[in-house]
């Protein structure tokens, strides 16, 4: 855990530099706008240690995966969101002396990420190594306004010296990924770009063959007037940039602007990307930093008047739930179905920026929560288009008739993940897909989505689950063998007790789904029958293991079993453990995980959150005593569920400890991890940890319920909900709650039990 980010309640502050926390810095401060994100790498040159991170929405890479022992069904590659080509640099040479803050002294070191505009700002001073003195101020923003814009401005001022000096500003598309399993290099050169305005190089990913291309020009100003330099320009192989020869005078600061475009094949056309590239740098030019930097900020405004939330009297707590929204609204923006929510965002290459049940379980109620319902919606359509490789995945392990198996991990519909016990067995992500499409329904209203697209991915998952278990003779039960939970510190287990749920769950919603586009919408209903060859037997035999599935629970305790056998374990608690055994997946022996009973992340819990309404407090209770004080919490996705539960039983510390962990899992780097990126999934987490857990948030029967409290340590909080065409805001302080109707018709709510009826004000 480190404790070196300053409260504030808009930005984020580091003063002084610790080379030593640079690259957890480097994570923190990142910017991006869903369609590219950047690290805090420095402009100039850095020789220390840092961890140089440009990325391009769905630009991926296939790297051939690493096994020892290959097993069918394996999938060939992992896909790796790339380290795309650098756009941000600016090599400040003096005296023939690098600007490099490895090897200056650095003073007033100031890094600040200003959630509200959007923008990271960097100021020091450095001394080099002959005593010359500079002062910098730096910032920059990857625009929200216009996705494949960056802009910097880096103003340099001499403090004791005049000298001449050369400035490089150029596009690096030669550049690593550090997790390659193979160190290749996944860019070639396609082409380049360069006269006096501006330079421009065009790459391809190996193998996928992606074009990116990433261009820059500049503007120069010296003592508040524009500078005409001519550039010289430098050119290799995968490289472009201008030198420019200038001279620094003492105390008169020298702006560079630098301006760049990131445009993919994606997006454009290979053979106009270059002409739009250009087009896109003119416009930026044209329209100036300051410009360009309005639109931006207009954008993050209008955002945070549609999703903040306060929180008085606790400045820390208040930054870290900013800094969790900050980060996922500059992941994913929701104006494009093919993207999706890599764990890590824009922030690190660790998971592959790939696509994990956590946006289905964890990132849909933030932004049902706080957009337009077609962000949801986008992210559904994004699992509905991957339905016919979800069923091909499924075949691979020898499943049949259109049975679909979601994958672990992804960025285009096939399976990269490749361990055993959880590509093939961690199958409870696919229940996490049929579940996002009633979480979505419930919350819209949007009913019509399972014509549309729902009911073929429910029928997919549902053949799935019907396959995948199996009837036990001996328990006269359908029983589901060789699964992993979400607690991943088992493995090959049987009945799962959350497994089974979801997919017993999964088997009554599609029925009901069937039912439901058979009554509203029968041409649809009569045109996925055929295209699915939909037999009225399946939907016989999917009742049939509903009513008859095997659920393992120990009645005495009056608990459901994680899985087959829990109880034969040793059964202790965190507090046994000693300081030195955590985290356990980094001291202990996979053999003696496997063989405790500690919890990685809610299993039982996953399931009592998920299906609350479906169990009584008191079951809720003895589960959450039984099982959370085994629970070590060693995934990010796992506080949030526990302040959920723990708010819905009373238990306001246990709430209020949870919700610190997650809020500021990344700020106080809790999992000495941050460095290789945020954790951008679980910071969705927080969000329904205030909102539902806090909050008390639940939809019912078409109906937004609250049941707050404010937590001991808070004056007051309040948050918003985009619901239904409606923006409702609600406060909760020590003197009580109020609902408040800021936009749209007329509704009702419940609080506490009571329907509030709500309308707009009148001003
Ligand atoms: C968790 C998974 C999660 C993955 C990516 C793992 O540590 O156990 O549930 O999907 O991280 O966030």
């Amino acid at each position: 855990m480190k404790n070196y980010i300053k409260h504030h309640e808009w930005q984020i502050i580091e003063e002084g530099f610790d080379p030593h926390l640079h690259r957890v810095s480097e994570s923190l401060f990142s910017i991006g706008n869903g369609r590219m994100g950047q690290r805090a790498n420095f402009e100039e040159e850095y020789s220390g240690e840092m961890h140089q991170g440009s990325y391009v929405a769905g630009v991926y890479y296939p790297d051939k995966t690493r096994v020892g022992w290959w097993k069918n069904g394996y999938p060939e590659y992992f896909a790796k969101v790339l380290n795309a080509p650098n756009w941000i640099g600016i090599r400040v040479q003096i005296n023939g002396q690098s600007l490099d803050l490895a090897k200056c002294k650095v003073e007033n070191f100031r890094r600040v990420l200003d959630m509200k505009q959007g923008v990271l700002h960097r100021t020091f001073v450095a001394t080099l190594p002959d005593g010359k003195r500079v002062a910098v101020d730096a910032s920059r923003f990857c625009s929200m306004h216009n996705g494949e814009i960056g802009a910097i401005r880096y103003a340099i001022t001499p403090l004791n010296f005049s000298a001449a000096a050369t400035l490089v500003l150029d596009v690096d598309a030669d550049v690593v990924n550090k997790d390659s399993n193979y160190d290749e290099k996944f860019w070639n050169e396609v082409s380049q770009q360069a006269d006096s305005s501006l330079v421009m190089v065009t790459a391809e990913t190996r193998k996928t063959l992606f074009h990116v291309t990433t261009g820059m020009t500049w503007q120069l100003e010296q003592g508040g007037k524009k500078m005409d330099v001519s550039p010289k320009v430098i050119s290799r192989n995968k490289y472009a940039g201008h030198e420019l020869a200038v001279s620094l005078r003492e105390n008169e600061p020298l702006v560079i602007v630098k301006y760049a475009a990131v445009l993919s094949s994606e997006n454009h056309p290979k053979a106009t990307l270059e002409q739009a590239a250009r087009q896109q740098l003119e416009g930026a030019r044209a329209q100036g930093f300051d410009n360009l930097l309005k639109a931006h900020a207009a954008v993050w405004a209008h955002k945070w008047e549609e999703c903040d939330i306060t929180i008085d009297g606790d400045v820390a707590a208040q930054q870290g739930i900013r800094f969790n929204i900050f980060q996922l609204m500059q992941t994913y923006t929701g104006d494009d179905e093919r993207l999706n929510i890599g764990p890590k965002g824009f922030t690190g290459e660790k998971y592959g920026g790939s696509t994990y049940w956590d946006t289905e379980a964890y990132c849909l109620p933030f932004y049902l929560g706080t957009s337009d319902p077609k962000v949801a919606r986008n992210l559904l359509v994004y699992r509905y288009k991957h339905l016919q490789r979800a069923i091909e995945n499924a075949g691979k392990l020898g499943f049949t008739n259109g049975a679909a198996l979601y994958p672990m991990v992804t960025m285009n519909g096939e399976e990269c993940h490749n361990e055993w016990e959880i590509t093939f067995e961690e199958i409870h992500r696919n229940g996490a897909i049929a579940y996002a499409i009633f979480d979505y329904i419930r919350y819209t209203g949007d009913e019509a989505y399972l014509a549309e697209y729902g009911l073929e991915v429910l029928i997919g998952i549902s053949r799935f689950w019907a396959q995948r278990v199996n009837w036990s003779a001996d328990r006269k039960k359908f029983v589901m063998l060789g699964v992993t939970g979400p607690n991943e510190y088992e493995n090959n287990v049987n009945n799962n007790w959350y497994t089974n749920t979801i997919a017993v769950w999964t088997l009554g919603y599609t029925l009901y789904a069937i039912d439901y586009v058979k009554r509203n919408h029968g041409g649809n209903f009569n045109l996925i029958k055929t295209k699915v060859h939909l037999q009225d037997d399946e939907l016989k035999q999917w009742d049939r293991i509903a009513s008859n599935m095997y659920f393992p629970e120990d009645k005495q305790r009056g608990v459901f079993l994680q899985q087959d056998g829990f109880l034969d374990k040793e059964l202790l608690t965190v507090n046994d453990l000693k300081r030195e055994d955590r985290p356990l997946n980094q001291k202990w022996s996979w053999d003696r995980i496997l063989r405790s009973c500690f919890i990685k992340q809610a299993d039982v819990l996953q399931g009592l959150y998920f299906f609350e309404e479906n169990f009584d407090r008191d079951t809720i209770k003895r589960n959450f005593d039984f099982y959370e004080p085994m629970t070590v919490h060693e995934s990010s996705l796992s506080p949030c569920v526990h302040v959920i539960l723990a708010s819905v039983l009373g238990y306001k510390e246990k709430a209020y400890e949870m919700y610190l962990r997650t809020a500021r899992l990344d700020l106080d780097d809790y999992n000495n991890d941050t460095e290789d990126g945020c954790h951008i999934t679980s910071m969705a987490g927080t969000w329904m940890s205030l909102v539902k857990g806090f909050g008390g948030m639940r939809v019912r029967n078409g109906q937004l319920h609250f049941h707050p409290y404010l937590p001991d340590q808070w004056q007051s909080y309040s948050f918003r909900l985009e619901f239904r065409g409606r923006v409702v805001k609600v406060n909760v302080a020590k003197s009580g709650t109020r609902v408040v109707l800021e936009s749209g018709q007329p509704l009702e709510v419940v609080l506490n039990g009571q329907s509030v009826p709500l309308a707009v004000a009148s001003s």
